[in-house]
């Protein structure tokens, strides 16, 4: 039987370390959505057509090193406000949520648009200033040269694309449980994660 649980939210605001913990902890698969747009952004920045990127698309492309940059996560932002990039990417989401043993998926739109009947739904959020210190650290752990500010307008440039466009734009879904990450340690927000998914399984 097919469980799923759509993990949304804006740029760094901790979804993707929620989303493996609670997969982790209910044994389910885990995919990070973001990953495809990143995908089809890194090869757009190459020099290929988005919509052909996003037709051919494979698992292993999601594999590929050089996804996390801050070049490509613009990128990615930048083709996923595309209607027919969105739509070619749709199904290979929905076939990865239908599988046996359950799936959480995070992105953006997961409990409005590619599932919106997931069993759970979690819209994990947090202020834009501490967002963007929480990927400045992420970058520069991971040896990337630049400034807070610059992550800073990065992160807000994305989040006005991603809620301004006019398909799939980031909305919360209406029956979706918010976490406000703000103010809370990584730990702690796993452990409302973890809670209120045990919260929506009882119910
Ligand atoms: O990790 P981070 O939150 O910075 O971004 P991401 O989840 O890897 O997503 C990169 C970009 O892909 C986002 O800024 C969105 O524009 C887009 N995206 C989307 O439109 N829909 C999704 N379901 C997932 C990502």
């Amino acid at each position: 039987m097919s469980f799923t649980i759509a993990i949304d939210g804006p740029a760094a605001a901790g979804k993707g370390t929620i989303s493996k913990a609670v997969a982790a902890h209910f044994m389910m698969a885990h995919l990070d959505t973001g990953l495809l747009y990143r995908a089809v952004g890194a090869q757009v920045i190459a020099g290929s057509d988005p919509l052909k990127v996003a037709q051919s698309l494979q698992a292993e492309d999601l594999q590929r090193p050089g996804l996390r940059t801050a070049e490509v996560a613009q990128a990615a932002s930048q083709v996923a406000v595309m209607a027919d990039v969105r739509a070619e990417l749709l199904e290979f989401q929905r076939r990865f949520a239908r599988r046996d043993g359950g799936a959480v998926l995070d992105g953006r739109d997961i409990g409005t648009v590619i599932l919106p009947d997931a069993e759970v739904k979690l819209f994990v959020t947090a202020d834009a200033t501490i967002r963007a210190q929480r990927r400045y650290k992420e970058l520069l752990e991971g040896g990337f040269t630049t400034s807070f500010e610059q992550v800073l307008s990065d992160v807000l440039a994305r989040d006005t694309r991603d809620r301004g466009r006019a398909t799939a734009p980031m909305v919360v879904a209406a029956d979706a449980v918010v976490i406000d990450t703000s103010d809370m340690s990584m730990e702690t927000a796993i452990a409302a994660a973890i809670s209120a998914v045990q919260k929506g399984i009882s119910s």
